[in-house]
């Protein structure tokens, strides 16, 4: 496999670099001169700002990282050791992890071939009475067809666990992206559209859940009422270290004030991209298809590339631009047991793919520069 060294941003145009806006920094400086660092007044505050931007009636619970909250969601919904879950196989492995912990049974599911997202069409082949949930993942920010997953998931009466790390600010349908499935969960790693260094938010939407939610997030201890003065508590459920600190807290509410403009500008550049290499049969430009997709906040630029994808990379390099795989299928790594044999457009894309820069920093002469060498061939 060739190696592709992280760029560093004075040598070119690097894949992913971090958006922390002034405000956020400056509600860090504010944060680190009180009293509350760790979990305090700011992470509820940021709970709160974030339920009612995105969540709507989910209730909010903020974590220290898409994994953790990954994690709760699978607890929360039951799942249990041997359960079958039906999971996208292309995807960050943190979507899957955690169901390993639990040792639950993963049961990868083919793409789409236009959008990468989980293919409804094997998610029906796979779907029997043993599936005791279902696991979507974004990809890029493009929804899936949750008309389609949703009905699945009431027929069998199993929950919809929406990995939304991709998709903050994304509709499907109109509605907003956190606010209709029966787990979501957010990722504010470092690269995220919304980043608090590393940290995550799970929605819930059985509001009886959030007591639970909550004790799970710090060792089963009910927090509140150990601050409320009764400091000898029962822990009857093993808990966890998950809760977000005030000082990511702060830099999630600085973030959230200059979000839409992050926003718009994501939606620029990929616009731009679109309208760069829409008539060039050399790479296909992943896009939502269906219209209750299409109002999408995109996260990553991936294209599909006819021929040596390998010697586009190298071109690229060569004018200083960074472009890599990101994800990848997720049976080749060895603790999901072998390779399946089963995804025939996972197998049929797997080579083809490729990300280009798209985070808020590129500017749009960026875009037609990398759209330019794309064109020039390879
Ligand atoms: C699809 C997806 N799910 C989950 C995660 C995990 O989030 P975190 O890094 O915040 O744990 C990521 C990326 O980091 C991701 O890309």
């Amino acid at each position: 496999m060739r190696e592709y060294p992280v760029m560093d941003p004075s040598e070119g145009l690097t894949l992913f670099y971090p958006t922390v806006p002034k405000t956020a920094i400056d509600e860090v400086a504010a944060t680190l001169a009180t009293r509350w660092i760790g979990q305090g007044p700011r992470v509820e505050r940021f709970e709160q700002q974030f339920k009612a931007k995105y969540l709507i009636d989910h209730s909010p619970l903020a974590v220290g990282s898409g994994t953790d909250a990954l994690h709760l969601a699978y607890l929360l919904a039951g799942l249990q050791a041997d359960d079958e879950v039906l999971v996208p196989v292309f995807t960050c492995t943190a979507t899957n992890i955690p169901l390993l912990y639990i040792g639950a049974k993963v049961n990868f599911v083919d793409i789409d071939p236009q959008t990468m997202n989980i293919s409804i069409a094997d998610l029906k082949r796979k779907i029997n009475d043993r599936t005791r949930a279902i696991v979507t993942v974004d990809y890029g920010g493009i929804c899936c067809d949750y008309d389609e997953i949703n009905s699945l998931a009431l027929k069998y009466n199993i929950p919809v666990i929406q990995d939304a790390a991709h998709s903050l600010g994304s509709r499907y349908d109109g509605k907003i992206v956190g606010s209709f499935s029966d787990f979501v969960i957010f990722s504010f790693q470092a690269i995220k559209t919304l980043t608090t260094g590393d940290g995550g938010m799970l929605a819930i939407r059985n509001k009886t859940l959030l007591p639970r939610a909550k004790k799970l997030r710090w060792f089963g201890i009910d927090r509140e009422s150990k601050q409320g003065g009764i400091w000898e508590n029962d822990i009857v459920d093993v808990g966890y270290k998950y809760q977000m600190t005030d000082i990511a807290a702060a830099m999630g509410l600085g973030g959230l004030e200059k979000v839409d403009s992050n926003i718009s500008h994501r939606k620029a550049i990929f616009a731009k991209y679109q309208e760069n290499l829409k008539n060039f049969s050399g790479v296909k430009v992943i896009a939502p298809v269906s219209e209750k997709a299409l109002d999408f906040c995109p996260w990553l630029l991936t294209v599909l590339v006819e021929g040596d994808r390998v010697g586009l990379m190298d071109k690229l390099r060569e004018q200083k631009i960074e472009s890599a795989q990101v994800h990848f299928r997720n049976d080749r790594y060895s603790i999901f047991g072998q390779r399946r044999k089963d995804l025939p457009v996972m197998d049929e894309l797997e080579h083809r793919y490729l990300v280009l820069p798209s985070h808020p920093r590129v500017t749009l002469e960026q875009v037609d520069k990398v759209c330019s060498v794309v064109k020039s061939g390879w």
